[in-house]
């Protein structure tokens, strides 16, 4: 009998989230003047130590080609920490502050535009906008960036994990069709969630693997009314009867795509139960642990492994794929995972927005267990 393991039995709830974000950024426009700050740090360490919130001078106008836009909510993700770390191969924004020259945080992050460039087309005052360029320092307020570096977003879409990683590795590997499976592991991660729901939106099933925790059945239940069809802990990998089962489950249509946010001895041990000529598809490394993998499995099951980086996605589509993915991610109406909004623009000053910072820095350290979203004005 396998442990811990649930089965598909709920709906997948409407999205309220969205629109709760909307409403709420909508009241925080209204209600005050924004400050205007960044989350910034000299040398690469520990975030909890290094990171520090810096006020600064708003951006002139933009010049022709660029948009004066507001950062609104931009999210602390795993990548950020690792770059503030300085063990993530890509190269933070560099800005100037009275003078001195700092690296600003963040990768991903929802604008809004308040400016457009003489020469900007399609593009106004008012949209939404997230940035198709890596590492543009998300964790700021007010900045310039130019036209062709932005995505802009359908209104209702508004989101602010944007789930285009999880809908491209499901298209981009393997032709999936209804009733195909997809196994993956990290599934309660933020990618995983959108995974899971666009796969069940599609009619394809997933395998998911989580950590164990106290309160484990919570999560599991929480990931199939997203619409997973299975949810184990690592812990089944030991269970002999657990490839057996997936066997009989998956008899007619052998799994070909495993997604992989985590690496080392789980994830080889989740290649047992892939099927011939799948793919494994590695878009992380949450373990720090190198993936392993059996030579027999190339030579046997004739397996392929690749990666996949969202950032290289946008730098090789155009301006209008990249638009077309958004208006296709929208009409999912995704329900976000949980979050919480760390809104550092009404502190006093910049040391109690940077205690602040430094506290939350340390609960997510500890596995805070929720997405948290950066509002810095
Ligand atoms: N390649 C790309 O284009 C791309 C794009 C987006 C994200 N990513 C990567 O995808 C991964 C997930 O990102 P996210 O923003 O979705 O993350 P997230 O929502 O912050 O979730 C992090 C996930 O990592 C798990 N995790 C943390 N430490 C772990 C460990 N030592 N062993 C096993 N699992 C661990 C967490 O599980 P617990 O709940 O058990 O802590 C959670 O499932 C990250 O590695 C990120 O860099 C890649």
């Amino acid at each position: 009998m396998l442990r811990h393991s649930f089965t598909r039995c709920a709906r997948l709830p409407r999205a309220s989230r969205v629109l709760d974000l909307v409403a709420s950024l909508s009241t925080t426009t209204a209600q005050k003047a924004a400050a205007n700050r960044a989350v910034i740090f000299t040398d690469a360490g520990n975030p909890a130590e290094v990171l520090r919130v810096q006020s600064y001078d708003p951006p002139s106008s933009p010049l022709a080609d660029s948009v004066k836009v507001r950062f609104r909510l931009s999210p602390i993700n795993p990548s950020d920490i690792n770059v503030v770390q300085g063990v993530y191969p890509a190269t933070p924004m560099k800005m100037q502050f009275g003078g001195d020259e700092a690296n600003v945080g963040g990768n991903e992050g929802l604008a809004e535009v308040l400016e457009v460039g003489s020469a900007v087309k399609g593009l106004k005052r008012g949209d939404w906008v997230i940035s198709a360029k890596p590492q543009v320092g998300t964790w700021s307020s007010l900045r310039t960036l130019r036209a062709e570096d932005v995505i802009k977003l359908p209104a209702e879409s508004l989101s602010e994990v944007n789930p285009p990683t999880a809908y491209n590795m499901l298209h981009e590997f393997v032709q999936l069709k209804e009733g195909d499976w997809v196994l993956q592991n990290g599934a309660n991660s933020a990618v995983g969630q959108a995974v899971i729901q666009i796969a069940a939106r599609k009619g394809i099933k997933t395998i998911n693997f989580v950590r164990n925790r106290p309160d484990i059945d919570h999560l599991m239940s929480q990931l199939v009314q997203l619409g997973a069809t299975h949810v184990f802990t690592y812990d089944a990998l030991s269970d002999k009867s657990l490839a057996k089962h997936v066997k009989q489950w998956t008899s007619d249509n052998p799994i070909r795509l495993m997604l992989n946010c985590v690496s080392g001895p789980d994830t080889t041990a989740m290649t047992r139960l892939l099927g011939d000529n799948a793919h494994i598809v590695s878009y992380g490394a949450m373990s720090k642990k190198p993936l392993s993998l059996p030579t027999s499995l190339f030579i046997f099951k004739n397996l392929c492994a690749q990666g996949f980086w969202q950032s290289r996605w946008y730098q090789q589509h155009s301006r209008q794929e990249r638009e077309d993915l958004m208006k296709t991610l929208a009409d999912f109406k995704l329900k976000e995972p949980e979050h919480e909004i760390l809104d550092l623009s009404a502190e006093p000053s910049d040391e109690a927005a940077t205690q602040r910072l430094r506290h939350v820095l340390l609960k997510m350290e500890q596995g805070f267990g929720k997405k948290v979203l950066l509002r810095l004005g």
